[in-house]
């Protein structure tokens, strides 16, 4: 499964509705939604009222990535706003093996996210708990920053140990990916890629259209 997830962090928020038709328009199937707390990172962005009231207006797959402290209090919260997937940071949860089952258990697909520092040694007993992994590749906070080149082997690294062990875990990337840099992470193994400002800076329909055609190219 390839699948493009524009985060709306990078929307215009005057008419995010409208944005969000326009990627369901353009063939898009998940939304990236960028929860951030100020702590975990240094900024907030938006919270539960966002997601649900975006809810009404769109079927896409609500792929939510917490960058929030003690993301526990939040899955059942984010649950009833119509997550379908709740990603939480590795580095943010004192009981990571706790946290993954809670997630699973409220009837979510499970992410775990890691900052780009972070090894893949943290992942050794719990990946098979996890629908997927979230490699940052850069540091969470901020979009419109520009991809950390070492990801690259950490992407390669993390489709190795999937393999290796038989699992079918999916490998999520975010952060300055667009149409120069995604075409490295395919290759290394990672098959959801968010994009902020390289899908809503500028044509939104063209921008959806040029990465998924490259990402056809991988998806065969
Ligand atoms: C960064 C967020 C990203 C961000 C990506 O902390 O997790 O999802 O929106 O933005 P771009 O694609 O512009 O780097
Ligand atoms: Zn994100």
């Amino acid at each position: 499964m390839y699948q493009l997830a524009p985060s709306i962090l990078a929307a215009d928020f005057n008419c995010l509705g409208k944005q969000i038709s326009q990627i369901e328009q353009a063939g898009v199937e998940w939304l990236h939604i960028d929860v951030m707390d100020g702590r975990f990172v240094p900024t907030i962005s938006f919270g539960m009222p966002v997601v649900k009231s975006i809810r009404k207006n769109t079927s896409l797959f609500f792929d939510v990535h917490l960058m929030v402290e003690e993301p526990d209090q939040f899955i059942d919260m984010f649950k009833a706003c119509g997550a379908g997937q709740l990603t939480i940071h590795a580095e943010a949860c004192r009981h990571l093996d706790r946290t993954l089952h809670a997630i699973r258990n409220a009837g979510m697909r499970v992410g775990v996210a890691l900052n780009p520092s972070t090894p893949l040694s943290t992942l050794e007993y719990i990946l098979d708990l996890a629908d997927m992994v979230l490699l940052m590749t850069v540091n969470p906070g901020y979009g419109g920053q520009t991809y950390i080149p070492y990801c690259t082997e950490k992407i390669r690294s993390l489709r190795k140990m999937i393999l290796d062990r038989g699992l079918q875990v999916d490998i999520q990337v975010d952060g300055g990916i667009n149409e120069k840099t995604i075409a490295a992470v395919l290759d290394a193994g990672a098959n959801i890629i968010v994009a902020g400002s390289a899908v809503f800076d500028g044509d939104i329909p063209a921008n959806v259209k040029k990465l998924c055609d490259i990402m056809g190219e991988y998806d065969k």
